[in-house]
């Protein structure tokens, strides 16, 4: 798979289904980038073979073979999660507990969820990633990207690719996360073996690299060399970057052309210019910025008790912003996108409708896709709707399950 490369629904609905009685329709389209939501009020949705076929006043609903009533709840398209770490095993629960007592967050226990990750069976890996992509398909979220990077093997790379692929279209080759403790001493050797076998064994199962480019990590010249080596074979990049301090990384992406560059939580100035100077004239047809997007993680700030980032500053710069979850057993265990959007309006000064655009259309432009995101005619039916008559109650009843029913792909899944 490849950056450009078509979407493949994994499954499919037969027949039509008509979704009514919508309180408020969030649609992302057609003048939705820049996070602005495009709502509709007293509007069906019709579903056809997996896709949105026709969007319209209800009073004009065409006939369908099914119908689900959305009694009044809003409908939304389906959170679109762009930065997942879901291939590890075991949990880091003491590590939280030591720092809400007061213990900083370094990156270092990465090594001790690679160390049990080995260890385990690829089914314990695949029951792992299973359940939390149903636990965040529960929550909203129908697309979901998946990064390696707890194997830090050849071999271990490889597989949890290959698990990661079971479950997502976006899979990304994250080798370069930490050196591992055997290459301690020597990471040049590192980042050659990451360049040569570990990406060629990667390369077959990922659609994206990604370098955790950070102090205690990989400095800008490796995570440059690994990018680059990536795109050669026709990776596109994204960059953990600006993390735990100020740093070269957003400022890598942009130069590379990064799809996205994630946390931004110590930007500086020129770090802005670099992500706001590179948006313009970058619209693809259906609105969707192509330039690097900056997306934020606030489950990571809420779990490190770290600061959050400036999301409105980078808003009023006019970069285009997603939120996703980082779902991972250190810095963020959580698989929940309405968390993560309540944490955006309430320690980010986003406002709910640009809190919801950023996990929705924000996170398919940070994935480069324009199938997901949205609600338009020719999209995946991939949406959800909710016990609350609009988007407004995802940040105003933080921690309530609102989510009422999820359609992937127009099927419509257990309710939970
Ligand atoms: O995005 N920062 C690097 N990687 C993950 C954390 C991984 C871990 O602590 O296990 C992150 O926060
Ligand atoms: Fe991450």
């Amino acid at each position: 798979m490849r950056p450009d490369g078509p979407a493949r629904p994994s499954t499919r609905s037969t027949g039509s289904l008509l979704v009514d009685n919508i309180g408020e329709l969030v649609t992302n389209t057609p003048d939705g980038a820049g996070g602005q939501l495009s709502l509709r009020r007293n509007a069906a949705l019709l579903v056809e073979d997996g896709e949105v076929a026709w969007i319209g006043p209800a009073r004009y609903a065409p006939a369908a073979d099914r119908r689900i009533d959305a009694e009044g709840g809003a409908v939304l398209p389906g959170f679109v999660d762009s930065h997942a770490h879901l291939v590890f095993a075991g949990d880091r629960a003491a590590e939280f507990a030591a720092r809400m007592a007061g213990e900083p967050y370094t990156g270092g226990g990465i090594r001790t969820t690679v160390g049990a990750t080995r260890a385990a069976s690829d089914d314990e890996l695949r029951a792992t990633v299973r359940r939390l992509r149903d636990e965040a398909m529960r929550q909203g979220t129908t697309t979901i990207e998946i990064k390696s990077g707890y194997g830090l093997t050849v071999a271990d790379e490889a597989r949890s690719l290959r698990i990661a692929a079971e479950f997502t279209e976006d899979t990304t080759f994250l080798g370069a996360h930490v050196v591992p403790a055997e290459y301690a001493d020597r990471p040049d050797d590192y980042v050659g073996l990451v360049c040569g076998p570990m990406l060629a064994a990667a390369a077959p199962h990922a659609r994206w690299i990604d370098v955790f480019c950070e102090r205690g990590a990989f400095d800008v010249d490796h995570a440059r060399a690994i990018l680059a080596c990536g795109q050669a074979v026709g990776l596109g990049v994204r960059v953990h970057a600006n993390q735990l301090g100020p740093g070269p990384g957003v400022q890598l992406g942009v130069e590379l052309g990064a799809a996205s560059v994630d946390h931004c939580t110590h930007l500086t100035d020129a770090d802005i210019d670099a992500l706001a100077s590179h948006r313009v004239g970058c619209m693809c047809p259906e609105g969707l910025h192509t330039t690097t997007v900056a997306t934020l993680l606030p489950g990571a700030e809420f779990s490190t008790r770290s600061p959050y980032p400036d999301a409105r500053r980078l808003l009023d710069a006019g970069v285009t912003v997603a939120l996703a979850t980082d779902c991972n057993p250190g810095s963020s265990y959580t698989s929940s996108m309405p968390f993560c959007i309540a944490l955006a309006v309430r320690e980010m000064r986003m406002t709910p409708a640009e809190a919801v655009w950023a996990a929705t259309a924000g996170g398919a432009a940070a994935l480069r896709r324009t199938d997901v995101g949205r609600l338009a005619r020719g999209a995946r039916a991939d949406l959800m709707i909710l016990d609350a008559p609009s988007h407004l109650h995802l940040a105003y009843r933080p921690g309530v399950p609102l989510i009422r029913q999820v359609l992937h792909n127009g099927v419509p899944q257990c309710r939970p």
